[in-house]
């Protein structure tokens, strides 16, 4: 895509910023330690910059880090273990201090021990505190060697609750000089767009944003996966949907980390009762371990008089399309899968709670990788036609 094409590019200058943290010197690579005239994360900062026409404002540390890599991880590791706030720069505060107007916020830094860099939070602390945050959108970018986001992402919801957190963009480091393409492309999704008109406040297509959603197999999606609360607080958005009775004849089960080992016992035995062989039940198996979070799209099978059994079937079915709506809307992505698992008796009763009860479907949730497919403008005819008497 042509750099003019970006959609950023119309951002206001004064209504958004690049605000990064990166640190030159000695540093890790996956393909042995380099020493970095500049550092990745700003390499990246700048493409940013260029590509949305903000300013930039590097979060500077007051006391700078060694250029040794063991002695910063040193540094680094008790900073994150006591969950330090280090001063930033007396420049880097007054630069802070004059923030005004600010609707979209790129925020840069490197991944350090699974997370943003602590000048980075005490960079969200202060922004958070002056109020700086409240409806800003924030577009996540980082460069690491491996853990993607790792907790960033949740951390990051946590310092700046009041913000809208938009997809975010995870570089490798060797790949950061010529990230420009990567750049524009995470510029140019649908999801990112949207969230940018949204911190100008400009509206919205409700249709474009939900047009906006795919399908993501397991392999395009990677950590972090969204937490407890934050899967409730999307269920609560599938409560929404046309319901008569008001019955919520669904519900779902999150399978936690540690549960993972007895889905797959269930998948491998689901396998075997259905004739599988040894190969074919350790594929079963597996398959209970793909993906990032794997949650249980249950359909509860109580009616209420005047409510057909199709019509709280029809609900489930609205709530499931809106979850997954939510998911990507939120930034989360996911894909609902069957399979002939779910015709395995012990395997339902294992997840319900009645005889009404079904595992209806499995949810994959987890976040864009990198590589995901972008979706592609729907072309097919709507089926939608007129009736006119016969
Ligand atoms: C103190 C320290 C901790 C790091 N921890 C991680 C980590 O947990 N996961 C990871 O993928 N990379 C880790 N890295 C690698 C950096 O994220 C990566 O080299 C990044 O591109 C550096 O960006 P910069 O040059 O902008 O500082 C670490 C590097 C340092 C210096």
């Amino acid at each position: 895509m042509p750099h003019s094409e970006v959609p950023c590019a119309e951002t206001p200058g004064d209504q958004a910023l690049v605000a990064f943290f990166s640190r030159a010197g000695e540093n890790y690579c996956a393909q042995g330690n380099q020493m970095l005239a500049v550092g990745h994360t700003r390499r990246v900062a700048e493409a940013v910059a260029a590509a949305a026409h903000a300013p930039m404002l590097e979060l500077v540390p007051e006391t700078p880090y060694p250029e040794g890599y063991d002695a910063t991880v040193a540094i680094a590791k008790r900073e994150w273990e006591e969950n330090l706030r280090p001063a930033l720069s007396s420049e880097t505060l007054s630069a802070v201090r004059a923030i005004s107007k600010l609707r979209i916020l790129f925020l840069g830094f490197p991944i350090w021990c699974g997370t943003f860099p602590r000048h980075t939070a005490a960079f969200l602390d202060l922004a958070r505190e002056a109020g700086l945050l409240e409806g800003v959108v924030i577009l996540p970018f980082c460069t690491q060697e491996g853990s993607g986001f790792g907790n960033a992402l949740s951390e990051l919801a946590r310092l700046a609750p009041h913000a809208i957190l938009a997809p975010g963009l995870v570089v490798q480091g060797i790949h950061s000089e010529h990230c420009r393409q990567a750049v524009d492309a995470w510029l140019s999704l649908e999801a990112v767009r949207s969230a940018v008109s949204l911190g100008l406040g400009r509206s919205v297509p409700g249709a474009q944003l939900l047009a906006s959603r795919r399908s993501l197999k397991p392999k395009y999606l990677a950590a972090p996966a969204p937490g407890l609360e934050k899967i409730r607080e999307i269920a609560q958005t599938a409560m929404r949907v046309p319901d008569h009775g008001c019955l919520v004849p669904w519900r779902i089960a999150v399978i936690p980390g540690q549960a993972r080992e007895r889905l797959g016992e269930l998948y491998a035995a689901a396998a075997r009762r259905a004739g599988a062989d040894d190969e074919k039940a350790e594929r079963a198996r597996g398959r209970a371990f793909k993906g990032p979070m794997i949650l249980a799209f249950i359909v509860c099978g109580q009616t209420a008089r005047g409510v057909a059994r199709d019509e709280a079937l029809l609900t489930a079915g609205a709530a499931l399309g809106q979850f997954m709506q939510a998911l990507s809307l939120e930034g989360f992505g996911g894909i609902v899968l069957s399979g002939s698992a779910l015709e395995d008796e012990e395997l339902q009763k294992a997840f319900c709670r009645d005889e009404g009860e079904r595992v209806a479907a499995w949810i994959t949730v987890g976040t864009p990788a990198q590589n995901a497919p972008q979706p592609q403008p729907e072309t097919r005819e709507p089926p939608v036609s007129v009736w006119e008497g016969s």
